[in-house]
Protein backbone atom coordinates (compact mmCIF):
# COMPACT_ATOMS: atom_id res chain seq x y z
CA UNK A 1 0.00 0.00 0.00
CA UNK A 2 1.40 3.02 -0.82
CA UNK A 3 0.81 6.26 1.44
CA UNK A 4 1.79 9.58 -0.34
CA UNK A 5 4.78 11.27 1.71
CA UNK A 6 3.10 14.10 2.72
CA UNK A 7 0.00 11.94 4.50
CA UNK A 8 3.24 9.79 5.71
CA UNK A 9 4.30 12.92 7.87
CA UNK A 10 1.01 13.86 8.36
CA UNK A 11 0.23 10.95 10.43
CA UNK A 12 3.70 11.70 11.90
CA UNK A 13 3.18 13.61 14.76
CA UNK A 14 -0.21 12.65 15.89
CA UNK A 15 1.25 8.65 15.81
CA UNK A 16 3.77 9.92 17.57
CA UNK A 17 1.89 11.13 20.57
CA UNK A 18 -0.04 7.92 20.51
CA UNK A 19 3.05 6.10 21.14
CA UNK A 20 4.52 7.71 23.77
CA UNK A 21 1.51 7.56 25.70
CA UNK A 22 0.92 3.55 25.13
CA UNK A 23 3.94 3.41 27.99
CA UNK A 24 6.29 1.07 26.68
CA UNK A 25 5.44 2.71 23.43
CA UNK A 26 7.71 2.15 19.82
CA UNK A 27 9.77 5.94 20.17
CA UNK A 28 10.89 5.67 23.07
CA UNK A 29 12.65 2.17 22.44
CA UNK A 30 13.33 4.22 19.36
CA UNK A 31 14.95 6.82 21.09
CA UNK A 32 16.61 4.92 23.47
CA UNK A 33 18.35 2.77 20.09
CA UNK A 34 19.42 5.76 18.87
CA UNK A 35 20.84 7.26 22.34
CA UNK A 36 22.79 4.24 23.27
CA UNK A 37 26.34 4.88 23.36
CA UNK A 38 28.61 3.82 20.67
CA UNK A 39 30.75 1.36 22.46
CA UNK A 40 34.52 1.88 20.62
CA UNK A 41 37.79 -0.01 20.96
CA UNK A 42 41.27 1.59 21.05
CA UNK A 43 44.18 -0.86 20.51
CA UNK A 44 47.17 1.10 21.50
CA UNK A 45 47.82 3.83 23.60
CA UNK A 46 50.75 5.72 21.06
CA UNK A 47 50.29 9.13 19.46
CA UNK A 48 47.74 6.84 16.93
CA UNK A 49 45.36 5.72 19.57
CA UNK A 50 46.02 8.70 21.87
CA UNK A 51 44.88 10.77 19.32
CA UNK A 52 42.02 8.81 17.93
CA UNK A 53 40.58 8.89 21.15
CA UNK A 54 41.06 12.27 21.50
CA UNK A 55 39.60 13.46 18.31
CA UNK A 56 36.70 10.90 18.67
CA UNK A 57 35.96 12.48 22.12
CA UNK A 58 35.59 15.83 20.45
CA UNK A 59 34.01 15.03 17.01
CA UNK A 60 31.57 12.55 19.05
CA UNK A 61 30.45 15.67 21.44
CA UNK A 62 29.87 18.32 19.15
CA UNK A 63 28.01 15.83 16.98
CA UNK A 64 25.90 14.90 20.28
CA UNK A 65 26.37 11.09 20.06
CA UNK A 66 26.94 9.41 22.88
CA UNK A 67 30.37 7.44 23.21
CA UNK A 68 32.12 5.13 25.45
CA UNK A 69 36.04 4.62 24.53
CA UNK A 70 37.88 1.92 25.81
CA UNK A 71 41.66 2.14 25.04
CA UNK A 72 43.61 -1.03 25.58
CA UNK A 73 47.70 -0.85 25.68
CA UNK A 74 50.12 -3.92 26.33
CA UNK A 75 52.51 -2.39 28.14
CA UNK A 76 52.44 -0.39 31.04
CA UNK A 77 53.01 3.17 29.90
CA UNK A 78 50.86 5.59 27.59
CA UNK A 79 52.75 6.93 24.29
CA UNK A 80 54.40 3.74 22.51
CA UNK A 81 57.30 4.60 21.18
CA UNK A 82 57.55 7.88 22.95
CA UNK A 83 58.63 7.52 26.44
CA UNK A 84 61.40 8.09 28.60
CA UNK A 85 63.62 6.51 31.01
CA UNK A 86 65.33 7.50 34.03
CA UNK A 87 69.04 8.15 34.01
CA UNK A 88 70.87 6.73 37.13
CA UNK A 89 67.24 5.77 37.71
CA UNK A 90 66.83 9.04 38.97
CA UNK A 91 63.27 10.97 38.02
CA UNK A 92 64.67 14.31 37.96
CA UNK A 93 66.61 12.95 34.89
CA UNK A 94 63.83 11.43 32.05
CA UNK A 95 65.54 10.84 28.49
CA UNK A 96 63.59 10.01 25.64
CA UNK A 97 64.42 6.79 24.60
CA UNK A 98 62.02 6.62 21.29
CA UNK A 99 60.84 9.86 19.57
CA UNK A 100 62.58 12.51 20.60
CA UNK A 101 61.87 16.07 18.28
CA UNK A 102 58.81 17.67 16.62
CA UNK A 103 58.93 20.65 14.21
CA UNK A 104 56.60 23.46 13.91
CA UNK A 105 54.68 22.85 11.49
CA UNK A 106 53.56 19.96 13.13
CA UNK A 107 50.38 21.36 14.08
CA UNK A 108 48.99 18.71 16.18
CA UNK A 109 51.67 17.89 18.85
CA UNK A 110 51.67 22.14 18.99
CA UNK A 111 49.09 22.93 19.49
CA UNK A 112 48.38 20.13 21.68
CA UNK A 113 51.63 21.31 23.64
CA UNK A 114 49.81 24.56 24.00
CA UNK A 115 46.44 23.40 24.86
CA UNK A 116 47.29 21.50 27.48
CA UNK A 117 49.98 23.95 29.14
CA UNK A 118 52.83 21.65 28.42
CA UNK A 119 56.48 23.37 28.13
CA UNK A 120 58.72 23.07 24.76
CA UNK A 121 61.86 22.96 24.78
CA UNK A 122 63.74 24.29 21.46
CA UNK A 123 65.02 20.87 21.06
CA UNK A 124 67.78 21.59 23.59
CA UNK A 125 71.28 19.53 23.03
CA UNK A 126 73.00 21.14 26.04
CA UNK A 127 75.92 22.97 25.16
CA UNK A 128 79.41 21.90 26.45
CA UNK A 129 81.75 24.51 26.04
CA UNK A 130 84.73 24.28 23.61
CA UNK A 131 82.92 21.36 21.70
CA UNK A 132 81.76 22.30 18.12
CA UNK A 133 77.89 21.61 18.34
CA UNK A 134 77.67 18.80 15.29
CA UNK A 135 79.59 16.75 12.72
CA UNK A 136 79.45 14.41 10.21
CA UNK A 137 81.53 11.58 10.50
CA UNK A 138 82.15 9.10 7.81
CA UNK A 139 84.46 6.16 9.50
CA UNK A 140 87.25 8.04 8.70
CA UNK A 141 87.51 11.74 9.22
CA UNK A 142 85.05 14.65 9.91
CA UNK A 143 83.92 16.10 6.80
CA UNK A 144 81.69 18.58 8.26
CA UNK A 145 81.37 20.10 11.67
CA UNK A 146 79.20 23.42 12.94
CA UNK A 147 79.73 25.60 15.36
CA UNK A 148 76.80 26.09 18.04
CA UNK A 149 76.40 30.08 17.58
CA UNK A 150 75.72 28.71 13.30
CA UNK A 151 73.49 26.68 14.07
CA UNK A 152 72.43 23.38 11.73
CA UNK A 153 73.21 25.41 8.85
CA UNK A 154 76.32 26.96 8.97
CA UNK A 155 75.90 29.40 5.64
CA UNK A 156 78.72 30.26 4.70
CA UNK A 157 80.64 26.45 5.21
CA UNK A 158 77.74 25.22 3.51
CA UNK A 159 77.70 27.32 0.60
CA UNK A 160 81.56 26.98 0.32
CA UNK A 161 81.27 23.37 -0.03
CA UNK A 162 77.80 22.68 -1.36
CA UNK A 163 77.07 25.48 -3.20
CA UNK A 164 73.46 25.73 -4.20
CA UNK A 165 72.88 22.63 -3.13
CA UNK A 166 71.45 23.28 0.37
CA UNK A 167 69.24 26.27 -0.95
CA UNK A 168 67.60 24.00 -3.62
CA UNK A 169 67.11 21.19 -0.75
CA UNK A 170 65.86 23.44 1.61
CA UNK A 171 63.17 24.88 -1.31
CA UNK A 172 62.07 20.96 -2.48
CA UNK A 173 61.63 20.51 1.45
CA UNK A 174 59.01 23.28 2.06
CA UNK A 175 56.99 22.70 -1.41
CA UNK A 176 57.10 19.00 -0.24
CA UNK A 177 55.94 19.95 3.77
CA UNK A 178 53.64 22.66 1.65
CA UNK A 179 51.62 19.48 -0.24
CA UNK A 180 52.02 17.21 2.51
CA UNK A 181 50.26 20.20 5.00
CA UNK A 182 46.99 19.80 2.29
CA UNK A 183 45.95 16.83 4.11
CA UNK A 184 45.31 18.70 7.11
CA UNK A 185 42.71 20.79 5.50
CA UNK A 186 39.32 20.47 3.63
CA UNK A 187 38.33 18.70 1.30
CA UNK A 188 41.51 16.59 1.35
CA UNK A 189 40.96 16.00 5.41
CA UNK A 190 39.57 13.60 6.22
CA UNK A 191 40.69 11.02 3.77
CA UNK A 192 39.27 7.57 3.37
CA UNK A 193 42.56 6.03 1.04
CA UNK A 194 46.03 7.16 1.73
CA UNK A 195 47.44 5.99 -1.55
CA UNK A 196 44.49 8.19 -3.32
CA UNK A 197 45.13 11.17 -1.12
CA UNK A 198 49.09 10.61 -2.08
CA UNK A 199 48.26 11.01 -5.46
CA UNK A 200 45.77 14.05 -6.01
CA UNK A 201 48.69 15.64 -4.21
CA UNK A 202 51.64 14.82 -6.16
CA UNK A 203 53.72 12.89 -3.12
CA UNK A 204 53.31 9.61 -5.10
CA UNK A 205 55.99 10.86 -7.28
CA UNK A 206 58.00 11.79 -4.33
CA UNK A 207 57.13 8.01 -2.29
CA UNK A 208 57.96 6.40 -5.86
CA UNK A 209 61.79 6.99 -6.31
CA UNK A 210 64.66 6.99 -3.68
CA UNK A 211 66.24 10.38 -1.71
CA UNK A 212 68.96 9.49 -3.70
CA UNK A 213 66.76 9.96 -7.08
CA UNK A 214 64.49 12.21 -6.12
CA UNK A 215 67.74 14.74 -5.32
CA UNK A 216 69.57 13.95 -8.68
CA UNK A 217 66.24 14.61 -11.10
CA UNK A 218 65.87 17.76 -8.87
CA UNK A 219 69.71 18.59 -9.63
CA UNK A 220 70.69 18.89 -5.75
CA UNK A 221 74.37 18.14 -6.40
CA UNK A 222 75.73 14.12 -4.99
CA UNK A 223 78.06 15.60 -2.50
CA UNK A 224 75.47 17.57 -0.49
CA UNK A 225 73.48 14.59 -1.04
CA UNK A 226 75.58 12.00 0.06
CA UNK A 227 77.21 14.05 3.01
CA UNK A 228 74.61 15.92 4.77
CA UNK A 229 70.96 14.52 3.56
CA UNK A 230 72.40 11.11 3.58
CA UNK A 231 73.71 11.67 7.44
CA UNK A 232 69.95 12.92 8.15
CA UNK A 233 68.11 9.93 6.64
CA UNK A 234 70.64 7.48 8.97
CA UNK A 235 69.89 9.06 12.48
CA UNK A 236 66.39 9.75 11.89
CA UNK A 237 65.57 6.76 10.25
CA UNK A 238 68.73 4.45 9.88
CA UNK A 239 68.73 4.23 6.47
CA UNK A 240 71.02 5.39 3.19
CA UNK A 241 69.57 7.65 0.87
CA UNK A 242 69.74 4.72 -1.68
CA UNK A 243 66.76 3.18 0.10
CA UNK A 244 64.41 5.75 1.57
CA UNK A 245 61.99 7.30 -0.35
CA UNK A 246 62.18 10.98 -1.65
CA UNK A 247 59.25 11.67 0.98
CA UNK A 248 60.69 10.88 3.96
CA UNK A 249 63.59 12.12 2.76
CA UNK A 250 62.49 15.38 2.88
CA UNK A 251 60.97 14.81 6.60
CA UNK A 252 64.59 14.73 7.42
CA UNK A 253 65.37 17.87 6.20
CA UNK A 254 62.25 19.60 7.71
CA UNK A 255 63.90 20.72 11.09
CA UNK A 256 63.15 23.84 11.63
CA UNK A 257 61.44 24.72 14.74
CA UNK A 258 63.01 21.40 16.18
CA UNK A 259 61.31 21.19 20.05
CA UNK A 260 59.94 18.40 22.57
CA UNK A 261 58.05 18.70 25.75
CA UNK A 262 59.94 19.07 28.91
CA UNK A 263 60.48 15.91 30.96
CA UNK A 264 59.19 13.72 28.02
CA UNK A 265 56.56 14.28 24.74
CA UNK A 266 54.74 10.92 26.07
CA UNK A 267 52.38 13.57 27.84
CA UNK A 268 50.86 15.01 24.72
CA UNK A 269 49.28 11.57 24.58
CA UNK A 270 48.82 11.30 28.50
CA UNK A 271 46.96 14.52 28.24
CA UNK A 272 45.18 13.61 25.71
CA UNK A 273 43.68 10.18 26.79
CA UNK A 274 42.54 11.96 29.99
CA UNK A 275 40.68 14.96 28.22
CA UNK A 276 38.81 12.06 26.14
CA UNK A 277 37.34 10.18 29.28
CA UNK A 278 38.51 7.11 27.99
CA UNK A 279 38.57 4.28 29.89
CA UNK A 280 42.48 3.10 29.66
CA UNK A 281 43.56 -0.72 30.58
CA UNK A 282 47.24 -1.08 31.03
CA UNK A 283 49.34 -4.24 30.68
CA UNK A 284 46.41 -5.01 28.47
CA UNK A 285 47.58 -6.73 25.03
CA UNK A 286 44.22 -7.57 22.78
CA UNK A 287 44.50 -10.90 21.48
CA UNK A 288 41.54 -11.68 19.15
CA UNK A 289 39.10 -9.27 17.46
CA UNK A 290 36.09 -11.09 16.10
CA UNK A 291 33.56 -10.13 13.89
CA UNK A 292 29.82 -11.83 15.24
CA UNK A 293 27.00 -11.90 13.66
CA UNK A 294 25.65 -8.58 14.50
CA UNK A 295 28.45 -6.80 13.07
CA UNK A 296 30.36 -5.91 16.49
CA UNK A 297 33.46 -6.70 17.17
CA UNK A 298 34.09 -8.90 20.38
CA UNK A 299 37.61 -8.54 21.64
CA UNK A 300 39.40 -11.23 23.77
CA UNK A 301 42.61 -9.38 26.14
CA UNK A 302 44.70 -10.86 28.46
CA UNK A 303 45.59 -8.67 31.14
CA UNK A 304 47.01 -9.15 34.39
CA UNK A 305 43.52 -8.42 36.03
CA UNK A 306 42.10 -11.93 34.79
CA UNK A 307 39.11 -10.86 35.97
CA UNK A 308 38.42 -9.28 32.52
CA UNK A 309 35.78 -11.05 30.33
CA UNK A 310 35.62 -10.35 26.51
CA UNK A 311 33.71 -7.30 25.22
CA UNK A 312 31.75 -6.38 22.03
CA UNK A 313 32.47 -2.93 20.72
CA UNK A 314 30.29 -1.12 17.83
CA UNK A 315 33.85 0.10 16.31
CA UNK A 316 37.45 -0.89 16.75
CA UNK A 317 40.63 0.89 15.96
CA UNK A 318 43.98 -0.54 15.65
CA UNK A 319 46.50 1.72 16.25
CA UNK A 320 49.60 -0.20 16.02
CA UNK A 321 51.56 -1.39 13.77
CA UNK A 322 49.23 -5.48 12.81
CA UNK A 323 52.59 -7.37 12.24
CA UNK A 324 53.88 -6.82 16.05
CA UNK A 325 50.92 -6.69 17.76
CA UNK A 326 50.22 -10.42 18.46
CA UNK A 327 46.15 -10.41 17.76
CA UNK A 328 44.70 -12.13 15.41
CA UNK A 329 41.56 -10.83 13.48
CA UNK A 330 38.64 -13.27 12.92
CA UNK A 331 37.60 -13.49 10.31
CA UNK A 332 40.24 -11.99 8.09
CA UNK A 333 38.81 -8.15 7.63
CA UNK A 334 38.39 -7.31 3.74
CA UNK A 335 41.98 -5.56 3.42
CA UNK A 336 44.92 -6.90 5.64
CA UNK A 337 47.38 -4.89 6.22
CA UNK A 338 51.11 -5.69 4.25
CA UNK A 339 53.88 -7.19 6.14
CA UNK A 340 56.19 -4.25 6.33
CA UNK A 341 59.87 -4.50 6.50
CA UNK A 342 60.90 -2.55 10.10
CA UNK A 343 64.33 -1.24 11.12
CA UNK A 344 65.16 -3.28 13.95
CA UNK A 345 67.32 0.02 15.67
CA UNK A 346 69.41 -0.39 18.97
CA UNK A 347 68.96 2.64 20.86
CA UNK A 348 71.94 2.96 24.30
CA UNK A 349 71.71 5.37 26.73
CA UNK A 350 74.62 6.04 29.33
CA UNK A 351 75.87 8.49 31.74
CA UNK A 352 79.44 8.93 31.77
CA UNK A 353 82.42 11.88 33.19
CA UNK A 354 83.76 11.38 30.04
CA UNK A 355 83.81 12.78 27.19
CA UNK A 356 84.42 11.15 23.32
CA UNK A 357 88.04 10.50 22.80
CA UNK A 358 89.64 12.75 20.06
CA UNK A 359 92.01 9.51 19.21
CA UNK A 360 88.45 7.37 18.03
CA UNK A 361 87.79 9.83 15.86
CA UNK A 362 90.88 10.73 14.29
CA UNK A 363 91.48 13.66 15.70
CA UNK A 364 94.49 15.41 17.20
CA UNK A 365 94.59 15.02 21.34
CA UNK A 366 93.76 18.99 21.98
CA UNK A 367 90.91 18.60 19.85
CA UNK A 368 87.06 18.20 21.38
CA UNK A 369 84.40 15.76 19.74
CA UNK A 370 81.43 17.37 18.49
CA UNK A 371 78.60 16.55 21.08
CA UNK A 372 76.00 15.65 18.46
CA UNK A 373 78.05 13.21 15.68
CA UNK A 374 75.89 12.17 12.67
CA UNK A 375 77.35 9.55 10.01
CA UNK A 376 77.64 8.98 6.54
CA UNK A 377 79.41 6.35 4.37
CA UNK A 378 83.12 7.19 3.21
CA UNK A 379 83.84 7.59 -0.46
CA UNK A 380 84.03 4.96 -2.42
CA UNK A 381 82.07 2.77 -0.07
CA UNK A 382 78.03 1.77 -1.59
CA UNK A 383 75.59 0.80 0.74
CA UNK A 384 73.06 3.01 -0.79
CA UNK A 385 70.75 0.53 -1.02
CA UNK A 386 71.44 -2.07 1.78
CA UNK A 387 69.45 -2.27 4.83
CA UNK A 388 72.65 -3.14 6.83
CA UNK A 389 74.56 -0.22 5.33
CA UNK A 390 76.13 1.35 7.98
CA UNK A 391 79.27 0.62 6.44
CA UNK A 392 82.82 2.01 8.16
CA UNK A 393 81.37 3.72 11.10
CA UNK A 394 79.71 1.02 12.67
CA UNK A 395 77.05 3.17 14.19
CA UNK A 396 74.51 5.84 12.84
CA UNK A 397 74.76 8.56 15.68
CA UNK A 398 76.28 9.29 19.16
CA UNK A 399 75.47 12.37 21.01
CA UNK A 400 75.26 14.02 24.20
CA UNK A 401 71.42 14.15 25.11
CA UNK A 402 71.51 15.40 28.92
CA UNK A 403 74.28 16.74 31.45
CA UNK A 404 73.28 16.24 35.20
CA UNK A 405 74.70 15.01 38.75
CA UNK A 406 75.39 11.28 39.52
CA UNK A 407 73.35 11.00 42.83
CA UNK A 408 75.48 7.56 43.19
CA UNK A 409 78.66 9.27 43.96
CA UNK A 410 79.73 10.52 47.18
CA UNK A 411 80.74 12.78 48.85
CA UNK A 412 79.34 15.07 46.05
CA UNK A 413 77.37 14.67 43.30
CA UNK A 414 79.87 13.71 40.02
CA UNK A 415 79.12 15.64 36.60
CA UNK A 416 78.26 13.44 33.96
CA UNK A 417 77.39 13.62 30.49
CA UNK A 418 74.35 11.35 29.07
CA UNK A 419 74.93 9.80 25.57
CA UNK A 420 72.37 8.37 22.64
CA UNK A 421 73.82 6.09 20.51
CA UNK A 422 71.69 4.41 17.64
CA UNK A 423 73.34 1.73 16.20
CA UNK A 424 72.20 -1.74 14.17
CA UNK A 425 73.94 -3.72 16.62
CA UNK A 426 74.54 -4.23 20.28
CA UNK A 427 76.57 -1.78 21.83
CA UNK A 428 79.34 -3.48 23.90
CA UNK A 429 82.10 -2.27 26.51
CA UNK A 430 84.78 -2.68 23.71
CA UNK A 431 83.29 -0.12 21.74
CA UNK A 432 82.46 2.09 24.65
CA UNK A 433 86.00 2.04 25.43
CA UNK A 434 87.12 3.04 22.30
CA UNK A 435 84.53 6.04 21.66
CA UNK A 436 85.82 6.90 25.38
CA UNK A 437 88.84 6.63 25.19
CA UNK A 438 88.95 4.32 28.55
CA UNK A 439 88.86 1.16 29.69
CA UNK A 440 84.69 0.32 30.61
CA UNK A 441 85.21 -3.57 32.14
CA UNK A 442 82.10 -5.43 32.05
CA UNK A 443 79.48 -5.22 34.27
CA UNK A 444 77.84 -2.17 36.14
CA UNK A 445 79.60 -0.08 38.76
CA UNK A 446 77.88 3.39 39.50
CA UNK A 447 81.39 5.29 39.89
CA UNK A 448 82.43 4.08 36.86
CA UNK A 449 83.11 5.27 33.51
CA UNK A 450 80.19 4.12 32.47
CA UNK A 451 77.91 5.32 35.83
CA UNK A 452 74.47 3.79 34.02
CA UNK A 453 73.91 1.88 30.84
CA UNK A 454 70.18 1.48 29.44
CA UNK A 455 70.19 -0.71 26.34
CA UNK A 456 66.59 -1.34 23.95
CA UNK A 457 65.81 -2.91 20.18
CA UNK A 458 63.28 -0.90 18.70
CA UNK A 459 61.38 -2.20 15.70
CA UNK A 460 61.53 1.76 14.87
CA UNK A 461 59.97 2.04 12.31
CA UNK A 462 59.51 0.76 8.67
CA UNK A 463 62.76 0.99 6.27
CA UNK A 464 60.84 3.17 3.87
CA UNK A 465 61.38 1.63 0.48
CA UNK A 466 60.00 3.45 -2.36
CA UNK A 467 56.20 2.65 -3.02
CA UNK A 468 53.23 4.23 -4.36
CA UNK A 469 50.29 2.30 -2.77
CA UNK A 470 49.72 2.39 1.14
CA UNK A 471 47.24 0.56 3.67
CA UNK A 472 43.56 0.98 3.64
CA UNK A 473 42.62 3.08 6.47
CA UNK A 474 39.15 1.13 6.43
CA UNK A 475 40.01 -2.69 6.98
CA UNK A 476 36.37 -3.58 7.54
CA UNK A 477 32.77 -2.32 8.56
CA UNK A 478 33.34 -0.59 11.92
CA UNK A 479 37.14 -2.13 11.55
CA UNK A 480 40.00 0.75 11.12
CA UNK A 481 43.49 1.15 11.18
CA UNK A 482 45.89 3.47 11.50
CA UNK A 483 49.22 2.40 11.19
CA UNK A 484 49.39 2.23 7.22
CA UNK A 485 50.65 5.60 7.76
CA UNK A 486 53.69 4.87 8.99
CA UNK A 487 55.64 3.22 5.19
CA UNK A 488 54.22 6.99 3.83
CA UNK A 489 55.73 9.18 6.82
CA UNK A 490 56.34 7.68 10.32
CA UNK A 491 57.08 10.51 12.85
CA UNK A 492 54.52 10.75 15.92
CA UNK A 493 52.96 13.76 13.78
CA UNK A 494 51.97 11.59 11.30
CA UNK A 495 50.66 8.53 13.56
CA UNK A 496 48.37 11.68 15.22
CA UNK A 497 46.95 12.83 12.09
CA UNK A 498 45.97 9.48 11.25
CA UNK A 499 44.19 8.79 14.70
CA UNK A 500 42.78 11.95 13.91
CA UNK A 501 41.91 11.46 10.60
CA UNK A 502 40.02 8.09 11.73
CA UNK A 503 38.48 9.68 14.61
CA UNK A 504 36.63 12.10 11.84
CA UNK A 505 35.66 8.97 9.28
CA UNK A 506 34.05 7.09 12.43
CA UNK A 507 32.03 10.25 13.61
CA UNK A 508 31.41 10.89 9.73
CA UNK A 509 29.98 7.80 9.53
CA UNK A 510 27.83 7.46 12.35
CA UNK A 511 26.41 10.85 11.40
CA UNK A 512 25.39 9.41 8.07
CA UNK A 513 24.09 6.46 9.92
CA UNK A 514 21.74 8.61 11.99
CA UNK A 515 20.44 10.56 8.84
CA UNK A 516 19.64 7.85 7.55
CA UNK A 517 18.42 5.83 10.14
CA UNK A 518 15.66 8.57 10.84
CA UNK A 519 15.05 8.48 7.23
CA UNK A 520 14.43 4.73 7.22
CA UNK A 521 12.42 5.49 10.49
CA UNK A 522 9.74 7.64 9.04
CA UNK A 523 9.71 5.58 6.13
CA UNK A 524 8.84 2.76 7.97
CA UNK A 525 6.07 4.52 8.90
CA UNK A 526 4.39 3.82 5.88
CA UNK A 527 4.66 -0.17 6.50
CA UNK A 528 1.35 -1.20 8.42
CA UNK A 529 0.92 -4.60 8.45
CA UNK A 530 -2.18 -5.53 10.76
CA UNK A 531 -1.43 -2.43 13.49
CA UNK A 532 2.42 -4.04 13.74
CA UNK A 533 5.02 -1.26 12.80
CA UNK A 534 8.40 -2.42 11.63
CA UNK A 535 11.29 -0.53 12.65
CA UNK A 536 14.83 -1.11 11.57
CA UNK A 537 17.82 0.14 14.03
CA UNK A 538 20.20 2.91 13.20
CA UNK A 539 22.68 0.40 12.82
CA UNK A 540 21.06 -1.58 10.55
CA UNK A 541 20.09 -4.52 12.76
CA UNK A 542 16.53 -6.34 12.77
CA UNK A 543 14.48 -5.11 15.54
CA UNK A 544 11.35 -6.88 17.16
CA UNK A 545 8.62 -5.48 15.33
CA UNK A 546 6.98 -3.01 17.78
CA UNK A 547 3.56 -3.50 18.11
CA UNK A 548 1.13 0.39 18.63
CA UNK A 549 -2.45 0.07 18.43
CA UNK A 550 -4.15 3.30 16.60
C1 LIG B 1 64.36 5.46 18.62
C2 LIG B 1 63.25 6.17 17.88
C3 LIG B 1 63.40 7.49 17.54
C4 LIG B 1 62.37 8.18 16.92
N1 LIG B 1 62.51 9.51 16.70
C5 LIG B 1 61.43 10.22 16.34
C6 LIG B 1 61.46 11.64 16.43
O1 LIG B 1 62.45 12.25 16.83
N2 LIG B 1 60.34 12.30 16.06
C7 LIG B 1 59.20 11.66 15.66
O2 LIG B 1 58.18 12.33 15.39
N3 LIG B 1 59.15 10.32 15.58
C8 LIG B 1 60.24 9.58 15.93
N4 LIG B 1 60.16 8.22 15.95
C9 LIG B 1 58.97 7.55 15.36
C10 LIG B 1 57.77 7.65 16.30
O3 LIG B 1 58.13 7.17 17.57
C11 LIG B 1 56.63 6.80 15.78
O4 LIG B 1 56.38 7.08 14.43
C12 LIG B 1 55.32 7.06 16.52
O5 LIG B 1 55.56 7.23 17.90
C13 LIG B 1 54.36 5.92 16.28
O6 LIG B 1 53.18 6.09 17.06
P1 LIG B 1 52.00 5.03 16.96
O7 LIG B 1 50.97 5.44 17.93
O8 LIG B 1 51.58 4.90 15.55
O9 LIG B 1 52.65 3.65 17.35
P2 LIG B 1 53.26 3.22 18.78
O10 LIG B 1 53.88 4.37 19.45
O11 LIG B 1 54.10 2.03 18.50
O12 LIG B 1 51.99 2.81 19.64
C14 LIG B 1 51.35 1.57 19.48
C15 LIG B 1 50.97 1.08 20.87
O13 LIG B 1 50.14 -0.09 20.73
C16 LIG B 1 50.47 -0.98 21.75
N5 LIG B 1 50.02 -2.31 21.30
C17 LIG B 1 50.53 -3.05 20.30
N6 LIG B 1 49.83 -4.20 20.16
C18 LIG B 1 48.86 -4.17 21.10
C19 LIG B 1 47.83 -5.08 21.46
N7 LIG B 1 47.66 -6.25 20.81
N8 LIG B 1 47.00 -4.76 22.47
C20 LIG B 1 47.16 -3.58 23.13
N9 LIG B 1 48.13 -2.69 22.83
C21 LIG B 1 48.97 -2.99 21.82
C22 LIG B 1 51.96 -0.85 21.89
O14 LIG B 1 52.38 -1.29 23.17
C23 LIG B 1 52.16 0.65 21.71
O15 LIG B 1 52.13 1.34 22.94
C24 LIG B 1 61.17 7.50 16.57
C25 LIG B 1 61.02 6.16 16.90
C26 LIG B 1 62.04 5.50 17.57
C27 LIG B 1 61.84 4.07 17.98
C1 LIG C 1 31.58 2.23 29.20
O1 LIG C 1 31.75 0.83 28.97
C2 LIG C 1 32.34 0.17 30.08
C3 LIG C 1 32.62 -1.25 29.68
O2 LIG C 1 31.55 -1.83 29.03
C4 LIG C 1 31.47 0.27 31.29
O3 LIG C 1 32.07 -0.33 32.39
C5 LIG C 1 31.22 1.76 31.61
O4 LIG C 1 30.32 1.88 32.66
C6 LIG C 1 30.70 2.47 30.38
N1 LIG C 1 30.69 3.91 30.69
C7 LIG C 1 29.68 4.70 30.39
C8 LIG C 1 29.83 6.13 30.77
O5 LIG C 1 28.70 4.30 29.79
C1 LIG D 1 51.49 -3.13 34.82
O1 LIG D 1 52.46 -4.11 35.06
C2 LIG D 1 53.62 -3.65 35.75
C3 LIG D 1 54.56 -4.81 35.92
O2 LIG D 1 54.85 -5.38 34.70
C4 LIG D 1 53.24 -3.07 37.09
O3 LIG D 1 54.38 -2.52 37.72
C5 LIG D 1 52.19 -2.00 36.91
O4 LIG D 1 51.74 -1.56 38.17
C6 LIG D 1 51.01 -2.53 36.11
N1 LIG D 1 50.10 -1.42 35.86
C7 LIG D 1 48.79 -1.53 35.92
C8 LIG D 1 48.00 -0.30 35.71
O5 LIG D 1 48.24 -2.59 36.14
C1 LIG E 1 50.54 26.77 32.65
O1 LIG E 1 51.78 26.37 33.22
C2 LIG E 1 52.46 27.39 33.92
C3 LIG E 1 53.79 26.82 34.41
O2 LIG E 1 54.30 25.88 33.54
C4 LIG E 1 51.60 27.88 35.05
O3 LIG E 1 52.25 28.95 35.67
C5 LIG E 1 50.25 28.32 34.54
O4 LIG E 1 49.42 28.65 35.61
C6 LIG E 1 49.59 27.20 33.73
N1 LIG E 1 48.35 27.68 33.15
C7 LIG E 1 47.27 26.95 33.06
C8 LIG E 1 46.10 27.56 32.38
O5 LIG E 1 47.20 25.81 33.50
C1 LIG F 1 25.90 -8.52 19.33
O1 LIG F 1 26.19 -9.89 19.63
C2 LIG F 1 26.96 -10.11 20.82
C3 LIG F 1 27.16 -11.58 20.99
O2 LIG F 1 27.65 -12.18 19.83
C4 LIG F 1 26.26 -9.52 22.03
O3 LIG F 1 27.07 -9.70 23.18
C5 LIG F 1 26.00 -8.05 21.81
O4 LIG F 1 25.25 -7.53 22.89
C6 LIG F 1 25.22 -7.82 20.51
N1 LIG F 1 25.14 -6.39 20.31
C7 LIG F 1 24.09 -5.77 19.80
C8 LIG F 1 24.15 -4.30 19.68
O5 LIG F 1 23.10 -6.39 19.45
Amino acid sequence: MHIPKALGLALYLPLSEALRSSGNGALDKLQISQMAAKKVAIIGAGAGGSSAAYYLRKNADEAGIKTNITVFESSSHVGGRSTTVNAWSDPNTPIELGASIFVEVNHILVSAARDFNLSTSSHSRPHVSGQPELGIWNGEEFILTTGAENGWWDKAKLLWRYGWAPIKTNSLMKDTVGKFLKMYEEPIFPFKSLSDTAEELGLTEITASTGEQFLKEKGVGELFAREVVQASTRVNYASNLGLIHGLETMVCMATSGAMSIANGNWQIFSHMLKSSSSTLHLNATVKKISKQPNSTYLLTTSSFSASDSPQTFDTVILAAPLQFSNLVIDPAPKHVPDQIPYVKLHVTLFASPHKLSPLAFNLAPEKSVPQYVLTTLPPGENYGSDPNGVGTPGFFSISIVGEGLNPHTSPTNRPEYIYKIFSPKRIDEGFLSRVLGVDVPEGESTDGAVSWIYRKVWHSYPYEYPRVTFDEIKLDDGLFYTSGIESFISTMETSALMGKNVARLVVDEWKAGQKAGSEEASESLKVQKEGEWEYKGVNGEEQKPLKAKL
